[in-house]
């Protein structure tokens, strides 16, 4: 069995002080949760403040992008030697705005994977098509090239340390969500493609997030699917109560 992981990413929310405020209560509501991986991606001005709120208690802290290099000339980057530091075990690579705004590439995801696994970082690799790519017909196409070049050269040990989120681009932020069927579907693909790439016992111990508009109402139907291990989401987690709800998930 898969033990699940629910994620919140806050992309680029949240102060200092909100980030107090919402860690200081979603710790309360989620105290007595066991069973499932708990991860908070605030942005890197919180990181600090968030793994002091949750020291002690078994919520991960995880930064939502980082450069592959451990220190020098890279002005305005974060290494992955310095995440580790404060206190970070997971990285978020290659989420869809940073592959859309940014110029993340699959080369790019591979180098900092690659880096993470280095340090110590469990990666969080997100791969999803875009509408356009979806209407095409082609969003397991995508998906496995994202794959295949993200994880280039990586043994099975390697990609066993990672989690792999699919977010359709389509889905994120729009209210839209995949149908259970239609996300299942890709992560079955995904599965197969770790098979094919780094055998069954890889193919079948990497956990699968689904991201995309996942809410309190969706994340039980959402999570009773097979190949469905977890949730990585965006504006459902900037609210205590909503994000301890999709944490409580029910399958
Ligand atoms: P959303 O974002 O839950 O707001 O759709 C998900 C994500 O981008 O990780």
């Amino acid at each position: 069995m898969r033990r699940p992981i629910i994620a919140a990413n806050w992309k680029m929310n949240c102060t200092v002080s909100q980030a107090h405020e919402l860690v200081s209560a979603f710790k309360g509501l989620v105290k007595d949760v066991t069973g499932v991986d708990i991860v908070l991606a605030p942005p890197f001005t919180s990181l600090v403040e968030v793994a002091q709120l949750t020291a002690g208690t078994d919520i991960a802290l995880a930064a939502q992008n980082m450069y592959w290099e451990e220190s020098g000339a890279y002005t305005g980057e974060i290494s992955p030697l310095m995440l580790k530091d404060i206190g970070c075990s997971y990285i978020i690579i290659g989420h869809s705005e940073r592959r859309a705004y940014f110029g993340e590439t699959d080369d790019t995801v591979n180098k900092k994977l690659k880096a993470a696994l280095h340090y110590g970082l469990n990666p969080i690799v997100c791969v999803g098509e875009t509408l356009a790519q979806r209407e095409a017909g082609e969003p397991t196409q995508v998906v496995g090239a994202q794959l295949q070049g993200g994880l280039a050269g990586l043994t099975p040990a390697q990609v066993n340390k990672a989690v792999i989120a699919y977010e359709p681009v389509w889905a994120i932020g729009t209210g839209k969500t995949a149908t259970t069927e239609q996300a299942n579907e890709v992560h079955s693909f995904i599965r197969q493609q770790l098979n094919a790439g780094f055998g069954e016992a890889t193919a079948q111990a990497v956990r699968i997030q689904y991201g995309g508009s996942v809410k309190p109402d969706n994340v039980d139907e959402l999570m009773a699917q097979p190949d469905i291990d977890g949730a990585l989401v965006g504006g459902a987690g900037l609210k205590a109560d909503s994000f301890a709800r999709i944490v409580k998930f029910e399958d």
